[in-house]
């Protein structure tokens, strides 16, 4: 699977986003080292700090039914790149430090980052 492709994928997750209070869709597409992709997108809340975010809802599918090893993640939203929020980078740090993250505003003008370099000296017990 290519770059582009995962990154069609989390742009096509993102049209089934539920973003009524900021408007915000955006969708990610993770890949494991298996090849198998889950996708994921925001999912808003009333109580604001209920709302989770795209990357953590595909990572949450991923785990759930068994997957932990990820090569790429890539996400996409309503307002062109998107690249995660610190919460998630902590997340996805979890499960390996060799992640691959792309995002760009079309994929034709994509932008590639490791997770270490996202995150530097992440966070582990
Ligand atoms: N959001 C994500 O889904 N991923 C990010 O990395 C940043 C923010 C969502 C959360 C919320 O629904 C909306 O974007 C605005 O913050």
């Amino acid at each position: 699977m290519t770059y582009e492709e995962l990154y069609e994928k989390a742009r096509a997750a993102s049209e089934l986003a539920y973003a009524p209070y900021s408007g915000f869709k955006v969708g990610a597409a993770l890949l494991t080292k298996t090849g198998k992709v889950f996708t994921g997108v925001n999912v808003e809340n009333a109580s604001y700090g209920g709302t989770i975010c795209a990357e953590r809802t595909a990572a949450v599918k991923a785990v759930s039914e068994g997957f932990r090893e990820f090569a790429a993640l890539a996400v996409a939203s309503s307002g062109g790149e998107a690249w995660p929020c610190g919460i998630c980078r902590q997340f996805l740090f979890e499960f390996g430090d060799d992640l691959t993250v792309i995002t760009g505003k079309d994929s034709g003008h994509l932008e590639v980052c490791g997770i270490t370099d996202l995150l530097p000296n992440g966070f582990r017990l």
